[in-house]
């Protein structure tokens, strides 16, 4: 798949981690993130993350802020973005299966990267309930 990422400052490091596990299954990465720790303003990424999806540039998206939520409302206002909060495994794949969330968001102030990569494994090996 090709999956869209992005960050703000506080998610620099695991923004790194994510996109190297996520190539490392064979997907493609987009960065669409900073790539400065350096203090940003957070709903321009979620923005841009939230236009590449709805305009099909990528297949689906994780973003990642302080606690995924400003970054996730920000994604949220573009129209087709469906982007849910995910701090654990069963709401990463309920996400999926009812809701068909197009972008999974998560704090990386709130979950550490081994859970990290765990909700991102389980929302990509979902699918869609219809
Ligand atoms: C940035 O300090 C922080 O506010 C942001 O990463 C995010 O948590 C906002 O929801």
């Amino acid at each position: 798949m090709k999956i869209g990422i992005g960050n703000d400052h506080s998610a620099v490091e695991m923004k790194n981690q994510i996109k190297e596990y996520l190539e490392s299954m064979g997907h493609e990465v987009v960065n669409y993130g900073t790539d400065s720790t350096d203090s940003c303003n957070y709903p321009e990424f979620g923005e841009k993350v939230g236009r590449a999806v709805a305009d099909k540039e990528v297949d689906c998206a994780v973003l990642i802020c302080g606690t995924g939520v400003g970054i996730s409302i920000a994604a949220n206002k573009v129209n087709g973005v469906r982007a849910a909060v995910c701090s654990d495994c069963a709401t990463a794949r309920l996400v999926k299966q009812h809701n068909n969330a197009n972008i999974i968001a998560f704090g990386a102030r709130i979950v550490g990267i081994e859970l990290a990569k765990d909700i991102v494994k389980a929302y990509l090996d979902a699918e869609f309930e219809g």
